[in-house]
């Protein structure tokens, strides 16, 4: 069993509490029913210091995800955004993953949600490359899943929701039962939806695709990220649906996420994908977006967030 990279400080509804210590009950709502919504959120060590990448819009989405489940953790987009960067500044890292989670804790026995506390952790930690050493340039192997997305209406899947991450699991676990890196999973309607943990896009003629947001898929802050670099680069990008064969006739595919970054996927079902090897409008779209995250390149989007220390509070600017 590997060990988790810890931390020494975890924040927890207004307070840092010891890492140890941050432990819940085997009857807490969310242990049983999935009941959570959580981000994922990276932060660079940029030239001017850490630099939390897309913190506003993290923040928005994890508020947003918790609406649609009626959770109220009592703090402000603002609140949550400083505790964000007071805990990085607390564990003295310069570069680290942040997850801050909404969950339902112990309350009443039996499935009604609301008869449950709410609480608002946020834990951070280095990590590295997400799909394993080298998939950044070497780029992955992946399959299609036996596994579909849930419809629309049934699981909500702009919602980053604990109990969506089931089926990611199922996901998961098929592709490297069969030797894969990582599944791509069809929509009911048999479109590609997405990757178990990470948004998908094609190129295809000098276009840049991407399946639409069809209630099916996360809609990602790095699809975003990806759709805008490439449009200010002046490549065609196109949301669309996406039929499971333009897979393996695209010139390039890649996975996008927050843990992922840009991945290169270098065949699909064992069918080779272009050259087998990282495209070139991956590469290009991978080094515009780490310049930015990574404080290389200009920050011509408003997305680094620098976190710095007031002397009284810490505060993120
Ligand atoms: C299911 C799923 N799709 C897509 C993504 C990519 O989203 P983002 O780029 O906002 O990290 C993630 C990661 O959060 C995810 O878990």
């Amino acid at each position: 069993m590997a060990s988790f990279p810890k931390t020494d400080w975890i924040w927890r509804d207004g307070e840092f509490i010891p890492w140890e210590q941050a432990t819940i009950h085997v009857m807490s709502h969310v242990v049983h029913y999935g009941s959570s919504v959580f981000e994922g959120i990276r932060c660079y060590n940029t030239p001017e210091g850490p630099s939390i990448f897309r913190l506003k819009e993290h923040v928005r989405r994890l508020q947003d995800s918790a609406k649609v489940y009626r959770m109220d953790a009592g703090f402000s987009a603002e609140q949550i955004g400083n505790a964000c960067g007071e805990l990085i500044l607390k564990n003295g890292l310069e570069e680290c993953y942040l997850r801050p989670i909404i969950f339902r804790g112990l309350g009443a026995a039996g499935l009604n949600p609301n008869s449950s506390p709410v609480q608002l952790y946020i834990v951070c930690w280095p990590w590295g490359t997400y799909l394993g050493e080298g998939a950044l340039e070497q780029g992955v192997d992946a399959c299609v899943s036996s596994w579909y997305r849930p419809a629309p209406n049934t699981h909500p899947a702009m919602a980053k929701a604990g109990g969506n991450y089931s089926n990611s699991q199922l996901i998961k676990m098929e592709a490297l039962t069969n030797g894969y890196q990582e599944g791509i999973a069809l929509s009911p309607s048999g479109n590609v939806s997405e990757g178990s943990g990470q948004n998908i896009f094609l190129v295809r003629n000098g276009t840049l695709i991407t399946p639409a947001t069809d209630g099916t898929l996360l809609e990602g802050i790095t699809r975003d990220c990806i759709m805008r670099v490439a449009r200010d680069l002046g490549i065609p990008v196109s949301e669309q649906p996406v039929p499971r064969e333009m897979l393996y006739m695209a010139d390039e595919v890649f996975f996008t996420g927050t843990a992922a970054e840009v991945t290169p996927v270098r065949s699909v079902d064992r069918i080779v994908i272009g050259e087998g090897k990282a495209g070139p409008m991956t590469k290009q779209l991978q080094e515009r977006l780490l310049g930015i995250a990574l404080g290389k390149l200009p920050d011509a989007h408003g997305w680094r967030t620098l976190v710095r220390s007031t002397g009284k509070d810490t505060l993120v600017a």
